[in-house]
């Protein structure tokens, strides 16, 4: 099948706050230099929070990832997990055709969604809520057979209960994934013959972290669930907190510096990072005009952080930024001498801006309880 962009795209694309303080924090999981490796998790939430990955989507995090475009593009366009075109409001249905569900009736959940979605796949049903799709086994082959909305599996289907599914879900309900016949696993359909300490629990671990956001079906803007993110917490080799150095963490990096993983599990790669610092870059750098020097950092904020998008300059993303760096108050950027500044400036996106915008001076004003200009109107 040719995939490509669709023909109609929207001309911008952001993520809400909260989606983008996840995507920053999965990004601080990778050393420098390697922050491309967040790429698809990154493409997936850009789709959960739109529906379908439009080229502005994929763009904006080719540029957060400091990629050519081109490289973003490959990637969404190899992966069938991403619609590169509108899929419907309610749900796009991923229907699995693999032999085990085709041989437990996974040609009737198809026509069911010839009959009621749209004739073809990857378009839209009349009243624009639905689409569908034949992809290739989901691993779900034991309660076969299966259809994959969004993160959530709907197992042990038939005719009439996808149908019903469909019905519902037009109507504004929010059927439960998981086993549409009530199996708690993969257990057999007349009931566990071991193991059997599970008998009893209605939802597995998968069901019931779907079902605790509400809505197994909304769009995922990033608040569902509390960010966690305690790989932030170890510092890197080179003393640095994970994630906290964005500028350092853009730079093209020597590839024999990469880590070397053992297994081949994400999982177990995410685990080691958290156990064993990631090694120090080779990095290649100019000899700065500025010697630079590390200001006082702070681990965590002394008593309640100051409001540092006050200072003009600061925005809400450069404020994390800042936060993650170890700066919370105005009193620290106060006292920073010309080589803690030149440091900082670094490790910014937009170099020269805490001198172009004199942040110093703002923040001396900040610290005594003053305002500024700018303070007064933010
Ligand atoms: S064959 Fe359908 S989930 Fe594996």
């Amino acid at each position: 099948m040719l995939r490509r962009l669709h023909s109609d795209q929207p001309n911008s694309f952001a993520f809400t706050p909260a989606n983008q303080a996840w995507a920053d924090a999965q990004i601080a999981k990778y050393p420098a230099g390697r922050q491309a490796s967040a790429i698809i998790p990154l493409l997936w939430r850009a789709q959960e929070q739109h529906g379908w990955l439009t080229r502005a989507a994929i763009e904006h995090v080719a540029s957060m990832l400091d990629m050519a475009y081109i490289r973003a593009l490959e990637v969404a366009t190899f992966y069938f997990m991403f619609q590169l075109q509108p899929v419907g409001s309610v749900a796009h249905f991923q229907i699995c055709g693999t032999t085990p569900c085709m041989l437990c009736g996974s040609e009737e959940l198809i026509k069911v969604c010839r009959e009621k979605i749209a004739k073809q796949p990857h378009k839209l049903s009349a009243d624009g809520k639905f689409s569908w799709e034949e992809v290739e086994c989901l691993g779900a082959c034991s309660n076969a057979p299966m259809a994959q909305i969004g993160k959530d599996y709907y197992e042990d289907l038939d005719a009439e209960s996808f149908a019903k599914l469909i019905d519902d879900m037009a109507a504004g309900k929010v059927p439960t994934p998981g086993s549409q016949k009530g199996r708690f696993a993969s257990e057999p359909l007349g009931g566990a013959t071991t193991l059997k300490d599970y008998t009893g629990q209605t939802q597995n671990g998968s069901v019931a972290l779907a079902t605790g956001i509400g809505d197994t079906l909304k769009r995922i803007d990033g608040t569902e669930v509390p960010l966690v993110a305690p790989w932030r917490d170890h510092p890197r080799a080179d003393g640095q907190p994970m994630g906290g150095d964005v500028a350092e963490m853009t730079k093209p990096a020597d590839p024999e510096a990469a880590p070397k993983a053992k297994g081949d599990s994400a999982t177990l790669r995410v685990k080691q990072e958290i156990a064993t610092p990631a090694p120090k870059a080779k990095i290649v750098e100019p000899a700065p005009e500025i010697a630079e020097e590390m200001p006082e950092m702070l681990a965590e904020a002394r008593g309640t952080p100051d409001d540092l998008k006050k200072i003009k300059g600061v925005g809400p993303k450069l404020e994390g930024v800042l936060n993650e760096l170890g700066v919370w108050h105005f009193w620290q950027i106060a006292r920073w001498t010309e080589a803690e500044i030149a440091w900082v400036d670094t490790r910014l996106k937009f170099k020269g801006r805490i001198e172009r915008d004199e942040w110093i001076a703002q923040a001396k004003i900040l610290a005594e309880g003053g305002e500024t200009e700018f303070s007064k109107r933010s």
